[in-house]
């Protein structure tokens, strides 16, 4: 397995919210984390990141037991991140937000490389660059947000809902981006609330409630199985 959490407990202050999560990734898989709105979904990838410390449990990557690294050495290792608000830091154009995210990186000397590799993945990014970061459309955002993370060359990224509040076209473009992602080799691990679009593109999924993961399974029993979508992901 690339990635393994086991059993693991996560706390904000007194609120245990992640009560023993298991879930593992296999190298090369695209695997989904669905669960309606405060599930845990955003607090299981933040506990991967070290960003929301584990109180129990433990994660390991590759064969490395991260569960206490910090969560710029855990990023070192090859685990990006696409946050769910994106952040687009304000003040800086397309490419010096690129540039951060190389800076902490061990690419960070390969800039003009990543960037024409940027403008591959995403033609209008490259057309783009001298722009404020802040001053692209929502869909341009999340481009950005994925290209960020893609700079870093990662062994796999955690991309929390990438297509919230985005059109059915852009939805489909961000999907296409995730698969030619992956068909270069990154493995994934999606939250995403849109279950049409995880199940066109996941091989596995997993479903958390009340921080606990309730079922998983071969992505389209799981995304297409009522009774599951009823008890665990009605809102
Ligand atoms: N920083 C925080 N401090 C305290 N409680 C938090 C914090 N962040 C999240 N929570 C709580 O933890 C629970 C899980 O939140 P989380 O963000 O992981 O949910 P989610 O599944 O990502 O939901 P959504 O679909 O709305 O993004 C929720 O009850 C939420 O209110
Ligand atoms: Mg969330």
């Amino acid at each position: 397995m690339l990635l393994t959490l086991e059993n693991i407990n996560t706390y904000y202050g007194l609120s245990h919210i992640l009560q023993g999560v298991s879930l593992e990734v296999d190298s090369r898989e695209i695997v989904t984390l669905v669960g309606r709105n405060g599930a845990g979904k955003t607090t299981t990838l933040k506990s991967i990141l070290g960003i929301a410390p584990i109180s129990s449990g433990r994660i390991r990557f590759q064969d490395t037991d991260i569960s206490a690294l910090p969560t710029h050495s855990i990023i070192q290792k090859g685990i990006a991140y696409v946050p769910e608000d994106r952040r687009i830091i304000p003040g800086l154009t397309v490419r010096e937000n690129l540039k951060l995210a190389l800076m902490k990186s061990k690419n960070r000397d390969r800039e003009e490389e990543m960037i024409d590799r940027v403008a591959q993945y995403f033609p209008i990014l490259k057309d783009r660059l001298k722009q404020e970061g802040t001053s692209l459309s929502g869909g341009e955002q999340q481009m950005l947000a994925i290209a960020r993370a893609l700079v870093t060359d990662p062994e796999i990224m955690l991309i929390d809902e990438p297509t919230e509040g985005l059109m059915p076209l852009l939805v489909e473009t961000i999907a296409e981006i995730i698969q030619t992602i992956h068909s270069n080799g990154v493995t994934v691990l999606l939250v995403e609330q849109n279950m049409e679009m995880a199940l066109s593109i996941s091989h596995r999924a997993y479903v958390i409630d009340e921080g606990r993961i309730q079922t998983s399974g071969d992505a389209r029993a799981i995304l297409n199985d009522e009774e599951i979508a009823c008890k665990y992901l009605a809102v």
